[in-house]
Formats: structure tokens, sequence, C-alpha cells
């Protein structure tokens, strides 16, 4: 089974978005997909997903149930087949600690977002509301660039 693992900082906002929007468009693909999310920060280690991210996700009919934050390890870049960064601050942070011979290199989310110039997904943690509406608007775009891309693997 593929898997994919989405990194941002906190993973309370950017990437348990990435993984509610992700988990649905891949059933509704009809992928069978292993999927989490991970921060390149422990700060909020075991913390649910940010109220207001999972307000805006629901609005949209994703579901962000039994996610908690978790720190990104050196062993998911063996058990994973995509480690996908919401920004290059945190890319840069994966290609540090990445260890020598793990398998898989992360990469940009963004890089399956058709048309999308900017290849970073804004940090909406200290931004008002409409943060989390473009976020999703991205998140969205991205999702089905990787469905395509999943299914073109197979
Ligand atoms: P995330 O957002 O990386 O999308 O989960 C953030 C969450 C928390 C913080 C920054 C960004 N923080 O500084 O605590």
């Amino acid at each position: 089974m593929p898997s994919v693992l989405f990194i941002c900082l906190g993973n309370i906002c950017r990437s348990p978005t990435a993984e509610a929007v992700f988990r649905q468009k891949a059933v509704e693909a009809g992928l069978d997909v292993e999927i989490e999310s991970a921060g390149t920060s422990g700060a909020h280690n075991g913390e649910e997903p940010d109220p207001r991210s999972v307000k805006a996700g629901k609005r949209r009919g994703y579901s962000f149930d039994g996610q908690m934050s978790r720190q990104v390890e050196g062993e998911d870049f063996n058990r994973f087949d995509y480690i996908l960064a919401m920004d290059s601050y945190n890319l840069s942070h994966l290609r540090r600690i990445k260890p020598a011979f793990a398998r898989t290199p992360p990469r940009l989310f963004l890089d399956f977002a058709d048309g999308v110039i900017d290849r970073n997904v804004p940090d909406p943690y200290y931004g008002g509301n409409r943060g989390f509406d473009d976020v999703l608007d991205l998140i969205e775009r991205a999702s089905e660039g990787l469905v395509a891309e999943i299914r073109a693997n197979l």
C-alpha cells in the first residue's frame, strides 16, 4: 500500500489539514493509502488539531477524528513512500534530520499543485481566519495532483 506522511511545523494546523483532505480525496478516488502527519517541532506533541483548522475543514466536509500531534522521527524516512513538507523551511529541516541511508527524500507537497507558483503553504497559526481557507484551497489542489501521481505509479 502506498504511504504518505505530511509535515509542517507544529502538526496542529497545515499537516493535519493535509491528512484530513487527502484521506477523503484518496477514498473518493478508490485508492488505499496509508496516511499520517507529523511536525518538525515537538512543541505540540499529544495535542489535537487547532480548532480553527478543524472548523474550516469540517465546513468542507473533512474529518479530523483521531488526529494527535507528534514529532517526525528518523524511522519515518524508511516507513513512508512520500514525505511531503508544507513549506521550504520545514523541507530544509527534514533534509537535515534525514538519516544518511534512509529511503525517502522529503519533497514539497505543493510540487503536486498544478499552476501554483509559490510552493509554500503559508503558516496560518498567527493570522486571521481567512488563512485557514487559503490553506484548504492549496491543499485541495495538491491532493488532486498527489492522487494522480499515486494512481500513475500503482
Ligand atoms: P502548523 O502551524 O505548523 O501548520 O501546525 C503552527 C502551529 C504552531 C506554531 C506555529 C505554526 N507555534 O509556533 O506554536
